[in-house]
């Protein structure tokens, strides 16, 4: 009896110095560079969202953060590898509606579950989504856009950032309305794809608004319109869809930052207080702005408020998608 009892204590003890060695290495957090994975290709709306926060939030801790690009699957690929790192803090995602939600239902044996497998960081932009097309589309507005493609479809390429991404399911929406199928061409992100959209090679692409408003003021691209009630003052000239008589594309993503469930609750605080800062920093703001996100209020931010997001883009894009008949 006397061994076990023993036992039992050493044990016990193990447990507290684990614990203690836990929270030790949580208040030192972080000690050594952090790595954010960005489940597209460089370039694109995720990966400049992502290098424009990381840069200040990085000040902010000390220590490096490396921006990792794992590409594929529309970023399910990025999100699953980030799910299976430590929880240590030292692996971050900065995930988005695709990845954290529209991909739910899209990919019925995901690996992860959106809203159970990861920790909430905290949301980092809303981006309004754009109907998009080739410089030389043969349509002035949107009203000769729709007519082209609903009477065209069958020669026309979709380019997007492959299932589950967020260009490939807002376009899911816009081609279920219009009830056409073109070719869709994947890429490993929609920094790729513009790139085909610029050179001619593919037709039409529905995309955030911080990949189109380069190429809009460059005039490389038509932009048709956006999917929001009111315009964006970044492009000002694009009507909304209500005004160029297409209200029901209604369209828009966020991206946000999310860590391995598990991670440390006094990790988490610091990578929740650092993204905030960032969010509040005048560069960072001007620089996200100027790209037409929409940067979230102080209620909008925060773990909590992400993971009520992430339910609440689940149950609103499910239904959108399975009503398109993608997910079958
Ligand atoms: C997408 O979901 O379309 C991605 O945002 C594309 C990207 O970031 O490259």
């Amino acid at each position: 009896m006397r061994i076990a009892s023993r036992f039992r204590g050493l044990l016990a003890g193990f447990a507290v110095l684990a614990a203690s060695a836990g929270l030790a290495a949580a208040q030192d957090y972080p000690t050594r560079p952090i790595t954010m994975i960005v489940p597209f290709a460089a370039g694109g709306p995720t990966d400049v969202i992502a290098r424009i926060v990381s840069e200040n939030m990085s000040k902010t801790l000390g220590q490096t953060i490396v921006i990792e690009n794992v590409v594929g699957a529309g970023g399910t690929t990025g999100a699953t590898r980030a799910m299976r790192a430590a929880p240590d803090g030292y692996t971050i995602i900065m995930g988005h509606m695709g990845t954290h939600a529209a991909s739910v239902a899209l990919y019925p044996n995901l690996a992860y579950k959106p809203d159970a497998d990861f920790e909430p960081i905290g949301l980092v932009a809303g981006t309004p989504i754009l109907i998009l097309a080739k410089k030389d589309f043969p349509a002035k507005d949107l009203k000769e856009f729709v007519a082209y493609v609903k009477a065209n479809a069958d020669k026309l390429n979709l380019a997007h950032a492959g299932v589950g991404s967020v260009s490939f399911t807002t376009c899911l929406l816009l081609n279920s309305l219009l009830n056409v199928k073109p070719t869709s061409i994947p890429y490993q992100g929609t920094g790729p794809s513009m790139n085909a959209l610029v050179a001619g090679q593919v037709d039409y692409m529905c995309d955030q608004i911080v990949n189109a408003v380069p190429q809009i003021k460059g005039g490389t691209i038509k932009a048709y319109a956006i999917g929001t009630a009111e315009r964006n003052p970044s492009p000002p000239d694009v009507p909304t869809t209500k005004e160029a008589g297409l209200p029901e594309f209604q369209a828009s993503a966020w991206n946000a930052l999310f860590a391995p469930k598990g991670t440390p609750k006094p990790v988490l605080d610091k990578l929740s207080a650092a993204l905030d800062k960032a969010l509040n920093d005048e560069g960072v703001r001007k620089r996200l702005l100027d790209l037409g996100s929409d940067i979230p209020g102080p209620d909008r931010r925060g773990q909590a408020a992400l993971a009520s997001l992430v339910k609440s883009e689940i149950a609103k894009w499910s239904p959108i998608i399975k009503a398109s008949g993608a997910a079958n």
